[in-house]
Parts: structure tokens; C-alpha cells; sequence
């Protein structure tokens, strides 16, 4: 069939919001090698675990072949984002929805991200996914949006989806937007 065009996206938020759960959805599984994982991590009792520095993933759409930079939230490792945001055709940018405490943190990164030289005067399209969605007292995708004051950035299309990463939901209407914007 047609060659898919390559792009590469960075998907960046802070830690434990929900970044290699969302990648891990969208990666074409194993499904044996999937049962395997997850007997081991249940042999081991532990879940997902944070990211280290970061890590390379890849996905395809109808059209398109993805290259994610999975990058670790963790406060000593986000001066690493900042080395890849060249690369970066799209960004993912991931908000746990149920931390109000630090949805400020979550907004100065993005503040900082926003005003990067090799970020600000690109017309480069950012996904955001307001995640964890199922917790019970997480807060909406319009109330992250304006927490975010999503509705300064004027200069990028930009989009915002409510998700649930652990069940895969909202992730599609999302990865289908961010396939429009770079078509
Ligand atoms: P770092 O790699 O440290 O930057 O974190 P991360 O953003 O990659 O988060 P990760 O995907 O490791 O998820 C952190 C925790 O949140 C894990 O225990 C996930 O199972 C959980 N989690 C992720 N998405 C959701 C969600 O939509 N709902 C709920 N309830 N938990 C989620
Ligand atoms: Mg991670």
C-alpha cells in the first residue's frame, strides 16, 4: 500500500498523569505478549511504572506513522523535553484532570513549553488530554481547559479531550483530530 508519512510527536504533562498509559493504549498490541506483561506485573504487584528520561514508542493511523517521544513528567527530567521539541511535529499534552493541587504546576510547564523558542512562533498542533476522567471528583475538560487558559493559545491549533486511559476511552477522538491537523 501507500507509504505512511512519518511524524513525531512529543507527549509531555506532568508525572502520574497518565502519558505512557495513553501510548501504551494507542501501540499496536501483542495480545499473548500483552497477557504475559500483565501476569508478570500482577505476579509483582505493580502497574505501569514511571518513565525513566523518556522512551521511543510507535503507532500507525490510516494515514499516518507516528513516532512518540514518550518523555518522563518527573520534575529532574523535564529540562529533557526541551532538547526534542525541534523534532516534534505535534505535541500530546497530558493533564491528570483528578490533581487539582498541581493543575498550577501543569500550567506553568505548559506556559514554559508554550514560550520556547523552538516551540513559540510554529504553527505546531497540541493535543491535550484532560485524563482520568473516571475519578470521581475529577474535574471537566472545559474547567481544565480554562484552568489551562487554553483559549490564549491563538497562534496553534489545539484541541482537548476528556479521557480515561486505563479503559482506552476518548483516546481515538483524539488521535483522529491530531491525523486532521496534519494531513
Ligand atoms: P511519568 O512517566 O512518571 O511521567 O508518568 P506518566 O504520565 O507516564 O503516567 P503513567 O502512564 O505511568 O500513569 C500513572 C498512573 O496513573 C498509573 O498508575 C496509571 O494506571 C494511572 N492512570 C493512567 N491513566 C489513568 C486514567 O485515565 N484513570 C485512572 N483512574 N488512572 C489512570
Ligand atoms: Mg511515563
Amino acid at each position: 500500500g501507500l507509504k505512511k508519512k512519518d511524524v513525531n510527536v512529543l507527549c509531555l504533562g506532568l508525572d502520574n498523569s497518565g502519558k505512557t498509559t495513553i501510548i501504551n493504549q494507542l501501540k499496536p498490541s501483542n495480545v499473548f505478549l500483552f497477557l504475559y506483561i500483565h501476569l508478570i506485573s500482577v505476579l509483582y504487584a505493580q502497574d505501569i511504572v514511571p518513565t525513566i528520561g523518556f522512551s521511543i514508542e510507535k503507532f500507525k493511523t490510516s494515514s499516518l506513522s507516528f513516532t512518540v517521544f514518550d518523555m518522563s513528567g518527573q520534575g529532574r527530567y523535564r529540562n529533557l523535553w526541551e532538547h526534542y521539541y525541534k523534532e516534534g511535529q505535534a505535541i500530546i499534552f497530558v493533564i491528570d484532570s483528578g490533581d487539582k493541587l498541581r493543575m498550577v504546576v501543569a500550567k506553568e510547564e505548559l506556559d514554559t513549553l508554550l514560550s520556547h523558542p523552538d516551540i513559540k512562533h510554529r504553527r505546531i498542533p497540541i493535543l491535550f488530554f484532560a485524563n482520568k476522567m473516571d475519578l470521581r471528583d475529577a474535574l471537566s475538560a472545559v474547567k481544565v481547559s480554562q484552568l489551562l487558559c487554553l483559549e490564549n493559545i491563538k497562534d496553534k491549533p489545539w484541541h482537548i479531550c476528556a479521557s480515561d486511559a486505563v479503559k482506552g476511552e476518548g483516546l481515538q477522538e483524539g488521535v483522529d483530530w491530531l491525523q486532521d491537523q496534519i494531513r
